[in-house]
């Protein structure tokens, strides 16, 4: 089985556990994509639900695939929201942000009720940070801002370089809430819940890809089967 069917498998899964009547976050990436899809098959077929999309991109294939979409200002909250990640480690904290979507993953998942992340496997680690870690940062002060991000991944001794994301056009990478994002190469993230504190506690960052506490289950699926992981 290659990654994308098993991306698919995660995302079948997840949708076992959508009812009649749920509102949900839809994520973003290209395994939120299958959960989309078959999400759209199922509303086709008489499946009653409404979502908020976590970027403009899942807006799209959200509205092509005919389902309902709402936003986070006329209701109150959702009941779950499915979503992919870049790393999963065994507390199921997570980085997101591969794909640039990482501020509305975040206000979509802290609106939820609970959070099912879907995965192949490949993205289970014991220390997040092997994937370059997104930071959303405001332009204006940029490189004050990187500094500040540089000694706070110090302060949990993670080390790295630190890269401007470049977009298709050769300059900086857009995200849809028009701001920059930098991705920190540290290689290992030995204490993630606190360098989230300290990220978030930096002005110019806007949000950060390290999702500590979110997610409630963890759908994996490898080539010996599907792995569901809840959180303690
Ligand atoms: C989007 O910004 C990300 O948070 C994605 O959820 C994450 O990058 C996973 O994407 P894939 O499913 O494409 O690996």
């Amino acid at each position: 089985m290659n990654k994308e069917e098993l991306k698919r498998k995660a995302a079948a899964r997840a949708l076992d556990e959508v009812r009649n009547g749920m509102k949900l976050g839809i994520g973003t990436g290209s395994t939120a994509k299958h959960f989309i899809e078959l999400l759209g098959e199922k509303v086709r077929a008489g499946l009653d639900v409404v979502g908020v999309p976590t970027s403009e991109v899942t807006r799209a294939d959200a509205e092509r695939c005919g389902i309902r979409l709402t936003t986070l200002d006329a209701i109150d909250r959702l009941d779950l929201t499915v979503d992919g990640a870049d790393e999963v480690d065994t507390r199921l904290d997570l980085i997101k942000g591969g794909g640039g979507a990482l501020l509305r993953e975040k206000i979509v998942a802290a609106a939820s009720d609970r959070m099912i992340v879907i995965a192949d496997e490949s993205k289970w680690v014991d220390c997040l940070g092997k994937f370059p870690l997104p930071v959303e940062v405001i332009p204006f002060g940029l490189a004050a801002t990187r500094r500040a991000i540089e000694r706070a991944c110090a302060q949990v001794g993670a080390t790295g370089r630190l890269q401007l994301r470049d977009g298709k056009d050769g300059h900086a990478f857009v995200t849809d809430g028009g701001h920059w994002i930098i991705d920190a190469h540290l290689g290992r993230i030995p204490d993630a819940p606190r360098l989230a504190s300290l990220l978030s506690d930096i002005p110019g960052v806007v949000e950060h890809g390290l999702f500590i506490g979110f997610a409630s289950t963890v759908v994996l699926a490898g080539t010996e089967g599907i792995r569901t992981v809840e959180r303690a």
